[in-house]
Order: structure tokens, then sequence, then C-alpha cells
């Protein structure tokens, strides 16, 4: 597909550039998108059903061997040429906000060094009870351990639904949008709100917006432009048509 000359223009001379970045940026790791149909043992359950305070009230094992399992999915991805092209501009760009929705931890393996982390880390892990962090050495696989603090069961440090984003990261992610030039939105279908909102935030404070996805989804027709291939070739295109190839 074709890359319109005024994107390449505008991201050559952008000195402030927000990406957001949702589970189709790791598609092509082969991690699944949220919104796929799941496979094997957990084709059953349905995501949405499964990342909530309720369901680990109600099962935590079962919520729990869920995170264990993409936590294995993720462990054997490699970060994609998507991931990496990131990286590069954010080495070429002076202001580069990563915002991410996903959970892997892909961007930072890929290089990327200012991402803020949306939805929290499939790897990091807190009290149920309150909130603070743990460290686990050893990360059981059938059910969550007590909090060594309080005895309450440890979660995954991740957003879910029905709770409000980690307020910093969100805070950060705003004032990236409302202060760039150019907002990218990639792989992401646009419905999980508030973080669809940052597009549009962007738009509204007069950045040029472009969506990056295989498919037109709930975003199509908001943004400036839109652009319908697959992230790990479009993001290598671009970056490579604004500033050369990488060294
Ligand atoms: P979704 O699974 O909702 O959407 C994935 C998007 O990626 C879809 O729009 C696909 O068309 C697109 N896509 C798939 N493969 C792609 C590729 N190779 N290149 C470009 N685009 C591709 O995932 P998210 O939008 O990330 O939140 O979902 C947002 C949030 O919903 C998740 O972070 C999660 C979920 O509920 C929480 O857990 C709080």
């Amino acid at each position: 597909m074709e890359i319109p000359d005024t994107l390449i223009e505008r991201l050559r001379k952008a000195r402030c550039v927000a990406v957001l970045t949702g589970a189709g940026v790791s598609a092509e790791s082969g991690v699944p998108t949220f919104r796929n149909a799941q496979t094997g043992l957990w084709a059953r359950y349905d995501p949405g059903e499964l990342a909530s305070p309720a369901a680990f009230r109600a099962n935590p094992a079962l919520v729990w061997q869920w995170y264990a399992y993409r936590r294995s999915l993720v462990a054997a991805a490699e970060p994609n040429p998507g991931h990496i092209a990131l990286a590069e501009l954010e080495r070429r760009i002076a202001d580069f906000t990563l915002i991410t929705q996903n959970v892997d931890g892909l961007h930072h393996r890929a290089g990327s060094q200012n991402v803020v982390e949306l939805h929290g880390n499939l790897n990091r892990y807190r009290c149920f009870a309150d909130d603070e962090p743990v460290e686990l050495t050893t990360v059981p696989q059938d059910a969550p351990p007590p909090c060594p603090r309080c005895g309450g069961l440890v979660r995954p440090d991740v957003v879910w639904f029905g709770e409000l984003l980690p307020p910093r990261a969100w805070r950060v992610a705003v004032a990236a949008a409302r202060r760039c030039e150019l907002f990218l939105c990639v792989g992401t279908s646009g419905v999980v709100h508030p973080a669809a909102d940052l597009p549009l935030i962007a738009r509204s404070a007069g950045a040029y917006t472009v969506e990056i996805n295989i498919a037109p989804g709930a975003l199509n027709g908001l943004l400036d432009l839109h652009l319908y291939a697959p992230s790990g070739h479009m993001l290598p295109a671009l970056a490579a048509a604004a500033f050369g190839n990488a060294p």
C-alpha cells in the first residue's frame, strides 16, 4: 500500500509524536488479539468475562491460570518488525511517547524506552486486597499465591474491565496526545475507553491523526488518515520512507 507523501513529510519534520498501540501490533508476533476467538482449552471462555475483579473473586484459580497461559504465549513470542520500527522512531524523534494498551511487554523487548503502559503488564503483580506491588521470585501456574505482606491474593498488575487506568499513566498519555503534532493509532479496535479517546483528544488539540489497522473498525472516518495494512509491514515502511533504513 502506498504511503501518502504528506504523512512521510509530517513524520520526518515532527518534533513531537505520540503513538497508541493495541493488540494488533503484537498479532504478527503470534500473540492473539483480545477480540480474537481463543483457542484450545480457553476457547469456551470470553476474555471479557475472565478479565474482571468479579471473575477473580468468583474463581481466582481460573483467572490466574488464564494469565499463566497468556504469559506463556508472550514468553514464546518475539517482537516483530512493527515493534522494532516504533523503537527506531523513538530514537529519531525528539519527543516520542509510545502509549500501549498491550500488557505483553514486547515494546520494551524491542528497545522502546518511553512506554506508557495504560493497561499494566502481565509480568508484574500486585495484591488484590490493597493494590500494593508484589515481587514474585517463582510464579505458580495453578493458583494465585498469598501476598507476602497481608496474606491476601496476588493478582496480575493489569487493568481489568470496570477498573480505572493507572492515574499517572493516563495523565502522561493525555498530555502527550495534547502536545503532539502527529498521532498514530496502531492495531487497536478503538472500542475500549478511555484509551480509544486518545486519538480524538489529539485531533481536537490540532494533531494530524492516523490509523494503521488491517481492517476498518470503530475509528474509521474519525481520523485524518486511515491506512489499512498490517502494522508489521506498514510501520517499518513508514519509518524507512521518513528516515531511511535503520543503520
Ligand atoms: P482488540 O483485540 O480489540 O483489537 C485488535 C485490533 O488489531 C483490531 O482492530 C484488528 O483489526 C487489528 N489488527 C489485527 N492484526 C493486525 C495487524 N497485523 N496489524 C494491524 N492491526 C491489526 O485489541 P485492543 O484494541 O488492543 O483491555 O483492545 C483494547 C483493550 O481491550 C485491551 O487492552 C484489553 C481489551 O479489553 C483490557 O484488558 C483492559
